[in-house]
């Protein structure tokens, strides 16, 4: 719940000088609703894609207050953010819904990133991999691997300043591009992203790892010279 439409437009005009000459990083902004108009006119022509950071998985009707597929695709979104954390502790979104959600999307074309993660009392008690297999098994339940990313988040990592070191991510990220394996066809393609605390200062020692194939940046993506650092330490 970040940034009106002014700020929004601001924060695209200072953005867009500052990547200019990135080639080889894939750069997506998921925008609260209310800005993805400005953000798609202001974005159009840049290479950057737009993403919506929720959705219904009804494709229509009376849901008052929920925003659908067709409605992200129309705001100009080719990808959505499904089953953040956030959603799953304040809007007690489950495995069920998070993967009705990713059905509709996947039908109507829109790319889904699936946020996955545990909290820090799963990590102490060392259910971090019982309970990643727990969402990976129920978010992607009859769902093929293509339009899919995974963005692994540890929840005490979100908006804490605590990261999951390097070594830690890469390990949970090795894990789950196995669970991919065992899953199903095109495993190999899928993206796995590490979000959790990342910042221009981090971004090189998690980007190293083999396995960390990009990044979901929430606190550090707000102001447009820290993303645009996180993006240029990507490359
Ligand atoms: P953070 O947030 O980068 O501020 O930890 C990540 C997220 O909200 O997905």
């Amino acid at each position: 719940m970040n940034k009106t439409i002014g700020e929004t437009e601001d924060f695209i005009h200072s953005f867009l000088p500052l990547i200019k000459e990135v080639a080889s990083v894939d750069i997506l902004i998921a925008p609260p609703f209310t800005s993805l108009g400005i953000a798609s006119r202001l974005l159009r022509a840049t290479g950057i894609k737009l993403a919506g950071q929720n959705v219904f998985y009804e494709e229509k009707g009376a849901f008052t207050g929920e925003v659908s597929v067709g409605m992200l695709l129309s705001a100009g979104c080719s990808c959505v953010i499904i089953g953040h954390s956030e959603r799953r502790q304040y809007f007690s979104e489950t495995d069920e819904i998070v993967n009705k959600k990713i059905k509709t999307a996947r039908k109507n074309g829109l790319e889904v990133i699936l946020c996955i993660g545990e909290s820090l009392e799963e990590r102490e008690e060392n259910k971090t991999f019982d309970i990643l297999n727990k969402q990976l098994s129920g978010s992607l339940k009859d769902i093929p691997l293509d339009m899919i990313t995974i963005a692994y988040e540890p929840i005490w990592a979100i908006g804490t300043g605590k990261t999951a070191t390097p070594e830690q991510a890469n390990e949970v990220h090795a894990f789950i591009r196995n669970w991919l394996r065992e899953y199903g066809e095109g495993s190999d393609k899928v993206r796995i992203l590490y979000g959790g605390s990342v910042t221009p200062e981090n971004i090189d020692s998690l980007i190293a790892e083999t396995e960390i194939d990009g990044a979901l940046v929430g606190g550090a993506s707000l102001k447009s010279d820290s993303f645009a650092k996180i993006v240029t330490g990507a490359m």
